[in-house]
């Protein structure tokens, strides 16, 4: 191949720049020429006030000092109509008319769906699973889930030392979307002693029995670190004296269409637990912004370069993963059938 293109689509997440420098030292050494396309699908679709820079040349020395900058140099976007087959044909001849013979997708399992739709329209690609959700099973980690999950950690514990001092409870809301991971990780690494996740069944008066016990143990320092998605609903008015009558457990809770945060989980529990003097904190989106943790990069560097070395090579349709720390390639769609494995063990240990 003589032009590959390359994108970022879907979250943001730590180390999308630095694989884009690892494509564009590849290709350089290739002798083939990288173009970057600008927030997501959307760069194919000649949509934006400027489509001509909307397809962008990434030549190496211009994009080098961006490697360890968080965020995605290229832009990224949800693009709604990429999921209709028009609009698909539409990038796929945006991408033959400026002579891209290959595409490196970086983004999470709906950019990989775009994907797929772009290779069966003659597109040879190849994806990196980049998401600070972990939510893909086919690997052990996606990009930027390790700087998202230090990020966790060095918040909670900065928490875990103010609650301390004050004899508080504190409940620290997470990012993950429906998966559970970072909360996971971020809790087990701290030694928080509730964790809540949407993988696992839970419900209030559980959460402030455990809370009473550890406070009665003179433990007056609890953390219940929670996933964003373990109390996921949509918006309605929220009362809480009818939600102590009839929101027990996560079943309901998610029947009821209700959206709990940390500060209601919060508010609840102090009702429930007077002497737990309980504050929360929901750590947002710092979690997507920091800089790639040296795990990150370094899986970046060898995802970037596998990407063009495979798109090289000819070979197309594969994503990339890690497993047990080496990096590898394989087919898509075996890839997106892989099934969620939540570490249960990891769960019970850490709310035992
Ligand atoms: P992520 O890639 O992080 O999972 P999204 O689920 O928001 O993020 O998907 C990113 C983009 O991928 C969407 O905005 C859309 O352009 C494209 N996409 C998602 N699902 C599909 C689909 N089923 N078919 C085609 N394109 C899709
Ligand atoms: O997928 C990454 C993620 O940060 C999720 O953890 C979170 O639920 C979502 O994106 C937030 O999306 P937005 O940037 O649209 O608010």
């Amino acid at each position: 191949m003589r032009k590959i293109g390359v994108l970022t689509s879907g979250g943001d997440s730590p180390g999308m720049n630095a694989v884009v420098v690892s494509a564009a030292r590849s290709a350089a050494v290739a002798q083939m020429e990288l173009i970057g396309i600008k927030r997501g699908y959307n760069g194919l679709l000649g949509k934006s006030d400027h489509p001509a820079e909307d397809m962008i040349h990434l030549p190496l020395d211009m994009i080098l000092d961006i490697a360890d900058l968080p965020g995605t140099y290229l832009r990224t976007a949800r693009c709604d109509e990429f999921r209709l087959p028009l609009y698909q044909q539409v990038a796929a001849i945006a991408l033959r008319r400026n002579g891209v013979e290959g595409l490196i997708v970086i983004g999470g399992d709906g950019s990989f769906r775009g994907m797929s739709d772009l290779c069966a329209l003659g597109i040879p690609c190849i994806g990196i699973p980049a998401t600070i959700d972990n939510d893909l099973p086919y690997t052990d980690i996606t990009l930027g889930y390790d700087t998202a999950v230090n990020e966790c950690v060095n918040v909670i514990r900065a928490i875990r030392a103010t609650s301390r001092s004050h004899d508080r409870a504190h409940v620290v809301e997470v990012m993950g979307r429906n998966c559970g991971d970072i909360a996971l990780s971020a809790a087990a690494s701290t030694g928080a002693e509730i964790l809540l996740v949407p993988e696992e069944p839970w419900s209030i008066p559980q959460v402030a029995s455990r809370l009473q016990a550890l406070i009665d143990k003179g433990n007056t320092r609890v953390t219940i670190v929670v996933a964003e998605g373990a109390y996921k609903g949509s918006m309605k008015p929220f009362n809480v004296e009818k939600f102590l009558l009839n929101y027990h457990d996560t079943a309901t809770l998610r029947q009821s269409g209700i959206k709990i945060t940390a500060f209601m989980l919060a508010h609840i529990l102090r009702k429930l637990v007077p002497q737990s003097e309980i504050r929360a904190t929901v750590v947002g989106y710092t979690q997507r912004g920091e800089s790639p943790t040296a795990r990150d990069s370094l899986f970046a560097f060898e995802s970037g370069h596998m990407a063009v070395e495979l798109l090289n090579r000819g070979i197309s349709h594969r994503v990339i993963g890690r497993k047990r720390g080496h990096v590898f390639s394989m087919e898509m769609d075996q890839a997106l059938k892989a099934e969620r494995k939540f570490n249960k063990k990891m769960y019970r240990l850490v709310n035992a």
